[in-house]
């Protein structure tokens, strides 16, 4: 299976994409996680995407493109894998459907993860994140076992800058203008599957597996 996982801010594309994981062993890549990682290693670009996230605006397309060139050719994506947060503008998903094509296999589905905005906002407003693995949690909907630590590596959860209500707002302003266009795309590819976000997690997880098994026949 080769999936993008597509939907607004706070859907839930990460926890789905963690439990699709584990029942189908692809490969998990996420752009939001992985520049998060390169904030954390403060390396060249970090002050510049530091920045840019907290703002709740997208990195450029080149920047983010690195990322998903450099790791969709490695042995265990070349199993499977499902992309968390790419692509995310007309361009970005341009770009993959040419590096799929070189790569010889074109994605699965596309997964469409949706809910409305007082969903999205209640659920990024009760969020806590893994530093380490970059696992979600949420105070009311999915509480760790212990208050404020990873059930996995036992980390102190953060709270993320981009999960301020300004930053909230700009990030499903800029979902609206630039990735909701590409259900258009991926719909005009057949490949769109259709979720209804609004559901507790396992019914969420269910809904996906049951879709997707539909979408291979
Ligand atoms: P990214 O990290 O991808 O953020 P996002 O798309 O805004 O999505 P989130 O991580 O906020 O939410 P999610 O849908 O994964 O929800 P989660 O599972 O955590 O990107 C961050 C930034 O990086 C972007 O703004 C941009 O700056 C940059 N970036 C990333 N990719 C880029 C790209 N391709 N191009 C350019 N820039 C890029 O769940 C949310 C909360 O809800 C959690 O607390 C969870 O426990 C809870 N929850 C989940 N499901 C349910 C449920 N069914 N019921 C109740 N609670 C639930």
């Amino acid at each position: 299976m080769r999936l993008v996982i597509l939907g607004p801010p706070g859907v839930g594309k990460g926890t789905q994409a963690v439990r699709i994981v584990e029942r189908l062993g692809l490969c998990h890549l996420s752009t939001g996680e992985a520049l998060r990682d390169a904030i954390r290693s403060d390396g060249a670009n970090a002050k510049d995407l530091k920045a840019c996230l907290d703002a709740g605006q997208l990195v450029p397309d080149e920047l983010v493109a690195t990322i998903i060139v450099d790791r969709l050719d490695e042995p265990d994506c070349r199993r499977g894998y499902i992309l968390d947060g790419f692509p995310r503008t007309m361009s970005q998903a341009e770009m993959l459907e040419g590096l799929t094509r070189s790569l010889g296999n074109g994605l699965s589905a596309a997964l469409f993860i949706d809910a409305p905005d007082d969903v999205l906002i209640e659920r990024i407003g009760g969020r806590g994140t893994c530093p380490e693995c970059g696992r979600s949690y949420h105070h009311v909907f999915a509480p760790p076992a212990s208050v404020g630590k990873c059930d996995v590596d036992g980390a102190a959860l953060e709270h993320r800058a981009d999960d301020e209500p300004e930053a909230v707002r700009e990030r499903l302003r800029v979902y609206a203008e630039r990735t909701a266009p590409l259900l258009g795309f991926y719909r005009s590819r057949d490949i769109l599957v259709e979720i209804d976000g609004t559901a507790d997690v396992d019914a969420i997880e269910r809904q996906i597996a049951d879709r997707l098994e539909a979408h291979a026949r």
